[in-house]
């Protein structure tokens, strides 16, 4: 039997979540689905955020389906989802961007460089490690690599070599691995990327890049799509795999059934191509599209649909396919 778990986490993420675990039921009512309460709200409940029962738990299922949580500017508060992705060895952060003429994947190192956790903080200095090992940029390279072979497609290295010795290190690395497996590559200053993607989006295929750059070229990406409430991404590591939207909780507009799900429901339909349901996957992404083209999407999108609506339209549309427009 397969098993998801679910996790709502905080914010929108009680929003956009309930949505697309109705579609994931819909498609697959024979899957176990058990909720996981881990967030800033179980903190605030109970003083702790996430226990080792909890990271246990998690690991039990065989995807893990997750809505953001939370990470309030404290002092000693730990972030969950950095404390998850570690602990499940979630290594690869995939994130599809996809749009008119354009394709593209950034694959983000997800377990070091600046999210590490080493720091030190005193009065008067503060440090952050940035750690770069030949293990985690070997294994994010050759999935990145992977994705571009799968793909025929060309592979861009994000770097800032010419400032950071752990890129100069990242970089080189990735360069070897590229060469050894005679695929088309080229790299990349991470700054000048992020506007070239912007301006040149069809010039890219895979982007492979240490873990802060990737966080923040994928929200930068967003922008050629729309926005934060599109963007889906997987987490995977060899044993488990957890899919999210690429957004936060959004507190400004949580709890008012305007946040977009599409991200969230993207991300099931990752899950669903993880899980080898590749056609119910192409469903779900074919049916979010043909809502969309029908007028039906939300406040971010120029529309006036709430979250349950825009849900209630996918799956309708995900029933009788043939009352929407095609797309
Ligand atoms: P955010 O992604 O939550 O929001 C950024 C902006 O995008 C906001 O204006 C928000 O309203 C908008 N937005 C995000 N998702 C949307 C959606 N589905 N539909 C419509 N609009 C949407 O990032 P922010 O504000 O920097 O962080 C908020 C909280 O989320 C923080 O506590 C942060 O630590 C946490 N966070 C958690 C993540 C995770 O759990 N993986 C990832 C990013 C942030
Ligand atoms: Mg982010």
């Amino acid at each position: 039997m397969t098993r998801i778990a679910v996790v709502e986490g905080d914010g929108i993420g009680h929003e956009v979540i309930p949505v697309a675990r109705s579609v994931l039921e819909h498609l697959h009512d024979e899957y176990e689905y058990f909720d996981v309460d881990v967030g800033y709200g179980r903190w605030e409940r109970t003083g702790c955020p996430c226990t080792d029962p909890d990271i246990a738990k998690l690991k039990t299922a065989d995807a893990i389906l997750f809505g953001a949580i939370t990470t309030p500017p404290m002092k000693d508060y730990q972030s969950v989802v950095l404390r998850i992705r570690k602990a499940l060895d979630l290594y690869a952060n995939i994130r599809p961007v996809r749009g008119d003429g354009f394709d593209i994947t950034i694959v983000r190192e997800n377990t070091e460089g600046l999210y590490s956790g080493i720091e030190d903080v005193t009065s008067d200095r503060a440090t952050t490690l940035r750690l770069v090992s030949r293990k985690g940029t070997e294994r994010i390279v050759r999935k990145a690599i992977d994705l571009a072979r799968q793909r025929n497609g060309q592979l861009t290295i994000g770097h800032k070599a010419n400032v950071i010795k752990s890129d100069v290190f990242f970089r080189d690395i990735c360069i070897t691995e590229a060469k050894a497996a005679k695929i088309a590559f080229n790299d990349k200053f991470i700054d000048a990327l992020a506007l070239d993607l912007l301006q040149h989006p069809k010039n890219y295929n895979v982007i492979v890049t240490t873990n802060m750059f990737g966080d923040i070229l994928s929200d930068v990406a967003a922008y050629l799509v729309g926005g934060l409430g599109l963007v889906p991404s997987a987490n995977i590591g060899d044993r488990y795999a957890l899919f999210e939207p690429v957004h936060g909780s959004a507190p400004d507009i949580a709890g008012k059934n305007i946040a977009n799900p599409i991200a969230a429901i993207r991300s099931a339909a990752m899950m669903l191509d993880y899980l080898g349901d590749h056609e119910g996957s192409r469903r779900i992404n074919k049916a979010v599209g043909q809502v969309v083209s029908a007028g039906i999407c939300t406040r971010d999108l120029c529309g006036t649909a709430g979250t349950r609506e825009f849900g209630v339209a996918v799956l309708s549309c995900l029933k009788n396919p043939e009352q929407y427009p095609l797309v």
